[in-house]
């Protein structure tokens, strides 16, 4: 399978890079083909609304790297977005990706009824906050980023099959072992 990994956090060192990674490898492992994409080190403009990708069926902004990405997200089998929760919502650079992708995950009926694109494949979202278990919950920190990704992902036909998320990240300095068999186990996934 081919399975394409967005890593939302610009923290190369960090919860979610190390998470991903994990599950990268452990794909690889079992046979996939992975392409691992960090949010924060490609170049692409934002979107600039003007709403041509519906009825040209691509974006018309000058070649970036978000046109690169966009023919990734066609040709994968599945997905694994990863994001650190900012504002109580995905990171900003994230969104931004998503907001240049439209075309490649969602067509328009005649009827400008959504159509998903991508009907019958999985995702898995992880995500990572400083507010600790059960407040992440509680005050909706991780399931509003959650649910943003899912208005994405659903809309372009994913199943969110599976969500890892790590919570308290103050002061943690290693990812648990726990979290990380976790994102090894979401291979399995696929
Ligand atoms: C701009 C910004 C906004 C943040 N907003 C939240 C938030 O709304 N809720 C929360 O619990 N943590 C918030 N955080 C903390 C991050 O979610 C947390 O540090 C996360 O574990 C970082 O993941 P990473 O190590 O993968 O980058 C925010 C951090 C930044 C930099």
């Amino acid at each position: 399978m081919n399975i394409l990994i967005l890593n939302g956090s610009p923290r190369k060192q960090g919860k979610i890079s190390s998470l991903l990674h994990e599950a990268e490898k452990s794909l690889i492992e079992k046979g996939n083909s992975v392409t691992f994409i960090d949010v924060s080190s490609i170049k692409f403009n934002f979107c600039i609304g003007c709403m041509a990708c519906r009825s040209k069926g691509k974006c018309i902004l000058p070649q970036d790297d978000a046109h690169k990405v966009a023919e990734e997200i066609k040709k994968c089998d599945g997905i694994i977005v990863g994001t650190p929760v900012y504002w109580g919502n995905m990171s900003g650079s994230l969104k931004s990706l998503f907001d240049r992708m439209v075309a490649v995950m969602m067509g328009e009926s005649k009827w400008d009824i959504p159509v998903p694109l991508h009907k019958g494949k999985k995702a898995l979202i992880i995500t990572s906050c400083t507010t600790p278990f059960p407040f992440n919950i509680l005050a909706a920190q991780t399931t509003k980023a959650e649910k943003a990704l899912k208005e994405i992902l659903g809309y372009s036909g994913f199943k969110v099959s599976k969500k890892i998320r790590l919570a308290g990240t103050k002061g943690m300095k290693e990812v648990p072992a726990k979290a990380l068999k976790k994102a090894r186990e979401a291979a399995n996934l696929f």
